[in-house]
């Protein structure tokens, strides 16, 4: 089976750190050409800007040719073609796959009965390994390391694939955590389980208000009202947390706010004009970590 990303498990320490260090190359130098003879397929049965867009613009600028859809409802999937078959039959068409489909595992799945490598580009609420490895190289960027970071995770942790794949990823990295969430959305137990055996610190909250001043990286995230199977729960929680400007007056110098985009209210617009907002340049990194793992599962770099 050839190598896949799945779940940010995947790459060892070494292999991250690799893949932030392609990155960094990839983004002095964006025009690459070296994937001429290959084809990419992006399969997104569920919906992408960042993603999918990124991805397309890293496939692009290594010089590589792009299939797919971003509407699974114009394939033969309206038609009750399986995965098994979709992913068969476009294992026979490219050289890789990328994939984006609401159900947890439907990624690990694709990869078992794939002939090429597959990235996970989000499955439900599980992992979103790509979005991890722009994370920890825009930690990196704005932070000059990945060790001893003190991050506060803020709004949808229970749904959030983004904060579980960070968490663990961080976790090579000898992190401090914070989790700021509504009862209805904490960290899942199994993730705090995986600190608890990795002697990892962590402190759970539910105001932000008291817990922005000590911390180097506010990573926000949407309250993902996709993810509710009862639309009440989701009115009771969707305008838990908005930040302003006027709560970052105390904030560390260093400090930077990330968020894997798209936002709705949790991050008011004035925000975007102090020196923390740093979520844009966050997700243009996208495209550099992306060209970098394409290049790395397809034996290039
Ligand atoms: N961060 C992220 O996954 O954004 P999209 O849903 O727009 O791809």
């Amino acid at each position: 089976m050839p190598k896949s990303l799945i779940s940010i498990h995947d790459f060892t320490k070494e292999e991250i750190l690799h893949i932030l260090d392609v990155a960094q190359e990839f983004e002095q130098n964006k025009c690459q050409n070296f994937l001429s003879d290959k084809v990419i397929a992006t399969l997104f049965f569920e919906p992408s800007t960042r993603t999918r867009l990124s991805f397309e613009t890293a496939a692009n600028r290594l010089g590589a040719r792009v299939i797919g859809f971003s509407d699974a409802g114009n394939t033969s999937v309206s038609k009750g073609e399986t995965l098994k078959d979709t992913i068969k039959m476009v294992s026979n068409y490219v050289d890789l796959i990328i994939m984006r489909h609401p159900l947890d595992g439907s990624a690990r799945y694709a990869s078992e009965v794939a002939s090429v490598p597959v990235i996970n580009a989000g499955d439900g609420a599980n992992q979103h390994p790509s979005q991890t490895l722009l994370d920890l190289y825009t930690i990196r960027q704005t932070q000059g390391k990945l060790t001893d970071i003190n991050i506060n995770m803020v709004g949808d942790l229970k749904y959030g694939r983004t904060v579980h794949s960070l968490l663990q990823a961080m976790s090579h990295f000898s992190p401090k955590f914070t989790f700021t969430a509504p009862d209805e959305l904490k960290m899942p137990d199994e993730y705090k389980d995986f600190l608890d055996r990795k002697g990892i610190p962590y402190k759970e909250e539910t105001a932000m208000e008291g817990n922005i001043n000590d911390c180097d990286i506010l990573y926000m995230t949407r309250v993902q009202q996709e993810r509710f199977t009862d639309p009440m729960e989701y009115e009771k929680v969707k305008n838990t947390y908005s930040l302003t400007a006027s709560m970052l007056k105390d904030a560390k110098p260093n400090m930077k706010i990330l968020h894997p985009l798209p936002r709705v209210t949790e991050i008011s617009q004035d925000v975007d004009d102090t020196p923390f907002a740093y979520f844009f340049k966050q997700a243009e990194n996208g495209v550099y970590i992306r060209m970098a793992i394409i290049a790395y599962l397809l034996g290039y770099r």
